[in-house]
This record gives structure tokens, sequence and C-alpha cells, in this order.
């Protein structure tokens, strides 16, 4: 074992920042019910405003368009449930997503087609960026909601948002965005997308676990995904986590004065590690668009060496990277999102996804240059024999 410790899985979680960190202690001391009248929940409730704020500048839209809730996952759902409220009572009668969302929506849509629902994936190119010629001939004025992700979590891929925004629009669709991999790493403007909802999750931009939002443009379509409590204005039920929610504010006000900054910080280091890499380890494929790419993000195949080995080989040399999705761990089925760019069985399998985050340094880089050559070299001479 080694003392180094690179951590490269940023887009599975990050650290929470040092700022973060302090401010959760100081919140401590507004622990009254941020519903409650008196002195104890309105000072809770002040906790809870300001995080508001702060989140609606990140994202560039009014406070009260924010609605806090336990993540992404939970974001994404409330979506569908609207969709699904919108095609019960008669608006409509499909929904049209991807190929290579998140499980959160993959799942989630999944489950409506269980229900009988009417779901449409569109498929992506090689470099996994959407096919708007199948999006354009799939729509039509019964499509109720359009979902697009922003940046994938697994290749770092950029869709344009904006034109699939415009494109459901011009059906009378509304437009959901995931942007759970996005915030804090590329400009996300509610605003010039011209978004109805957007999803995000705190724990992605160095914000506390376990919370997130929902972003509603005023006066689209809202229907509570959980029975309970009038909090949220009665869209999202259940007592205020104040510490969290004040975490996640702070996380955004971070991650809106730093993103210039960081996101170059970011570029620099994958691309030296892709440039290295390409150097160092002959008959590697870089996997997704290089072109539009979430700044931290670099997925490689490694041909002749099964990316669970890479993985377990590269934290035995104290590296932390993922392989296929994070979220899909346990499971050894090839990424459906590799696959879905129409990438080979066996170069999905060997695939390994390097994240970087705010506290990655180029000493990583170097460090990480010269554990995985070998690595590569020991795998790929055990898998001839
Ligand atoms: C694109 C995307 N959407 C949704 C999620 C789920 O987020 P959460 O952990 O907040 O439920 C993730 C987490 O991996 C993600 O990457």
């Amino acid at each position: 074992m080694t003392s180094r410790i690179v951590y490269l899985d940023n887009n599975a979680t990050t650290q929470m920042a040092p700022e973060v960190i302090e401010a959760l202690q100081s919140s401590y001391e507004a622990y009254g019910n941020a519903s409650s009248m008196h002195t104890f929940g309105r000072r809770a409730a002040g906790y809870v405003e300001k995080a508001r704020t702060q989140v609606a500048e990140l994202l560039g839209c009014n406070a009260d368009e924010i609605y806090f809730t336990s993540g992404a996952t939970e974001s994404n759902n409330t979506v569908f449930h609207i969709a699904r409220s919108l095609i019960e009572s008669g608006k409509g009668k499909r929904i049209i997503t991807t190929a290579i969302e998140h499980p959160a929506t993959i799942e989630t849509t999944n489950y409506l087609r269980s229900e009988g629902f009417e779901v449409d994936r569109i498929g992506v190119s090689a470099d996994g960026r959407l096919d708007f010629a199948e999006l354009e001939a799939k729509m039509g004025p019964d499509v109720a909601l359009v979902s697009v992700m922003t940046g994938n979590n697994e290749t770092g891929t950029i869709q344009d948002v904006e034109r699939a925004s415009r494109l459901a629009h011009k059906h009378g669709a509304l437009f959901h965005t995931d942007a759970t991999q996005a915030i804090g790493k590329i400009e996300v403007d509610v605003r010039k997308w011209n978004l109805d909802y957007l999803s995000l999750s705190g724990h992605k931009f160095y914000g506390p676990k376990g919370i997130g939002v929902l972003f509603v443009k005023k006066g689209c379509p809202k229907k509570p995904f959980m029975n309970g409590g009038h909090q949220e204005g009665g869209f999202r039920a259940g007592t205020y986590n104040t510490q969290a929610i004040y975490g996640l504010g702070v996380a955004a006000d971070l991650a809106r004065r730093n993103l210039a900054y960081e996101s170059a910080q970011l570029w620099a280091m994958r691309e030296a590690l892709r440039k290295g890499l390409l150097e160092r380890v002959d008959d590697i494929v870089i996997n997704g668009c290089q072109e539009h790419c979430l700044p931290g993000t670099l997925n490689v195949s490694f041909p002749r060496a099964e990316g669970e080995s890479i993985l377990l080989m590269l934290d035995m040399k104290g590296i932390a990277v993922s392989t296929g999705s994070a979220c899909a761990t346990g499971s050894l089925e090839p990424s459906y999102v590799l696959l879905a760019g129409g990438l080979d069985v066996e170069l999905a399998h060997g695939s390994i996804r390097f994240s970087f985050g705010r506290y990655n340094t180029m000493e990583d880089v170097d460090y990480v240059l010269e554990v995985v050559p070998p690595v590569i070299k020991r795998l790929r001479e055990l898998s001839t024999r």
C-alpha cells in the first residue's frame, strides 16, 4: 500500500469544501424548525432563504424558483411525476429523453413505461452527442416533456441544451435538464437556455450529501412527489434540512465565484492526463466528445485490460477512479452510456473514468502518469497468458 492519495472520482462525489464544513458547524445554532413562527424558527428560515438566494444567483433565476430536495434523484423523479400528471390530465401523451441519462432518469422513465406511459429515448453519435435529427423527427404536439442532461457523468460529454430546449418549446413541450455534473464546471444559465426545470445536487460541487435543488420556472406546472407538510409552498413536504441547505448555499456561492478559474484548472489537469496517457500507453481510446466536454472528466478505454482490475490496482497505489458509473458499482455490465455511442463491448469493459476536482493538483497528474502505464502493461501481460 502507499501513503499517497489521489482522489480522481469527483463525478461520483466531492469532498466538502472547508468553507462548507465551517458553515455547517456555525449553522447548528439555528436548530429551530424553519417552518416555526417563533424566533428559533425564523432564525433557521433565514439560513434557508440565504441559501435559496445563493443558488438562484448561481443559476441566474429568482429565489422563488428554487425548491430544495434531497438530491438530484428526487429532483428528476419529481419532474417525471409532473410529466405523468400532465399526461394523465390529457396534456400530451409522450415523454422524450436520451439513451445516456443517469439512472435517476433512465430508471424513473423505465418505471413510467412499466405503468403504460410512452417514453422515447433519443440516441447519440459516436462521440456521445445527441442525435438532433432523431429528436426533431420524434417531436410532435403530443410530447409533454423533453429531458436532456447537460453533461454526462461518465464521459463528460456536454449537450447543446439550449438547442434541445428551443426544439421542445417549438412543439409546445416542457423542457428539463439534469445539470448535476455541470454545476461549478461550466456556465449554467437557466434563462439563456430557456429551461422550465433543472436538477442539481450539493455533493457534486463540494456541498453536503442528501441535498439538492429543483429549479422550476415561474408558472410551470408543479405537483408534489411526496405527501406531507406544506414546506416549499406545498411543493416539497418534509422538515427543512437547514444545515445541509445552508451548506449547499455556501457551495453554490463558491461555485459561482470560482467558476472561470476552476474550469480552466480542471481542463488543464484533464488535458495533461489525456496527453500523457496517449504518449505513455499504446493502443488506448479516449471516449466521449473532446470538444464539448466537462473540463474535469476523462474517460479512457484500455483494450486488453479489465476496468475493474485497473480500478483495484490503482486503488492499491492510492488512486481512486471509477469504471462505468460509480452509481452502478456492484454490476459488471459494461456502461450503457458507452454502448449507446456504439463503443465495442470489450472497450466499454476496459474503460476508466478519471474525474478531477477543486482539490487536485498537477502533481496528482504526474503521479497518475507514473502509476498507470506499468499497471496496464502488467494487466495486458496477464490477459495474454
Ligand atoms: C447526472 C446525474 N444525475 C443525477 C445524479 C443523482 O444525484 P444524487 O446523488 O443527488 O441523487 C447523479 C449522481 O451521480 C448524476 O451524476
